[in-house]
C-alpha cells in the first residue's frame, strides 16, 4: 500500500514543483490523480517511482520507504509505471517487449505471462511479431499496460493512458482497470478528464499549481459543487 507524508519535490534544487502532498492509497483500488497541464500531477508519480532529482518528505510502501531507493529497487517492490507517451521500445517486437517487462522471471512463468497479456489483448496476440514502432497510439498504450503487467504489480500507475486515443479505445482502456483492479494490481490513474477520472475510480485527488486542493470518495467529489465549477462545467 502507497503511504506519501508531506512531500516536496522539483528538478533543481530549491525550486519546489509539488509541495504539501500527502496521501494514502490504503483500501483504494483505483484512485485518480486528476488536475490542468503543469499542475504537477507527472512529477508527483516520478517522485513515487525514485525519479525525481530533489525531494523531501516520505514515501511509503507496504510499510516501508521507498523514496530513497533506486527506481529499479522500487519497480522489484512491485510499483509498476507507464509513463505518458507510453515508453515502448519502438525497434523491438511486441513480443520482445513483453519479454521485457517479465525480465528477471523464470522462462516458463514468463511464458505464461506473456500468453496472459496476449489473451487480455488480442490486438497484440495479432500484431505480437510487428514491432511497436510500428503499432497505433492505442495499440501502444496496450503494449505500455500489457508490459507493466508482465511483472504482476501491487501498483500500477498510468500517467495519461488515455491521451491522444480514439474515444472507442479510451472507453476499451476504462473497462479494462476495472479488471486490472480484480486481479490484485492497485491503480493510481492521471486523467485531465476530471469527469471520467472520478467516474473511474473510488477516490481521486485534484491537484492544482503543485498541491492537493481536493481529496476524497470519487462519488462524492462528483457531487461536490465546487468541483463540479471548477472541473466540470456544471456549475
Ligand atoms: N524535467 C523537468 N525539468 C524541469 N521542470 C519540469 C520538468 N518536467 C516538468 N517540469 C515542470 O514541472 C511543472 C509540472 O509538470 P508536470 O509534468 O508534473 O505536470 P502535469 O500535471 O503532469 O501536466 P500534464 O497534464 O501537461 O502532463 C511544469 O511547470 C513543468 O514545466
Ligand atoms: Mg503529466
Amino acid at each position: 500500500m502507497l503511504k506519501i507524508t508531506d512531500f516536496r519535490g522539483g528538478y533543481h534544487k530549491g525550486a519546489a514543483i509539488v509541495e504539501h502532498i500527502s496521501l494514502d492509497l490504503q483500501g483504494q483500488r483505483i484512485t485518480s490523480l486528476l488536475g490542468a497541464n503543469g499542475a504537477g500531477k507527472s512529477t508527483i508519480l516520478r517522485g513515487i517511482c525514485g525519479l525525481l532529482p530533489w525531494h523531501s518528505g516520505e514515501v511509503h510502501f507496504d510499510g516501508q520507504r521507498i523514496d530513497l531507493l533506486p527506481p529499479h529497487e522500487i519497480a522489484r517492490r512491485g510499483v509498476r509505471m507507464v509513463p505518458e507517451g507510453r515508453g515502448t521500445f519502438a525497434a523491438l517486437s511486441v513480443l520482445e517487449n513483453l519479454h521485457i517487462g517479465g525480465s528477471g522471471l523464470p522462462a516458463a512463468l514468463r511464458r505464461q505471462r506473456i500468453e496472459r497479456e496476449l489473451t487480455r489483448f488480442p490486438r497484440l496476440h495479432e500484431r505480437s511479431s510487428q514491432t511497436a514502432g510500428m503499432l497505433s497510439g492505442g495499440e501502444q498504450q496496450m503494449l505500455a499496460i500489457a508490459r507493466a503487467m508482465m511483472s504482476d504489480p501491487r501498483l500500477l500507475i498510468l500517467d495519461e493512458p488515455s491521451l491522444g486515443l480514439a474515444p472507442i479505445i479510451v472507453d476499451q482502456l476504462f473497462v479494462l482497470f476495472p479488471q486490472l483492479a480484480n486481479e490484485g494490481t492497485q491503480i493510481l490513474l492521471v486523467e485531465q478528464d476530471v469527469g471520467r477520472g472520478l467516474e473511474a475510480s473510488e477516490s481521486a485527488v485534484v491537484i492544482e499549481k503543485g498541491r492537493i486542493t481536493t481529496q476524497g470518495r470519487s462519488a462524492e467529489l462528483l457531487k461536490d459543487p465546487r468541483v463540479q465549477e471548477s472541473f466540470l462545467g456544471l456549475v
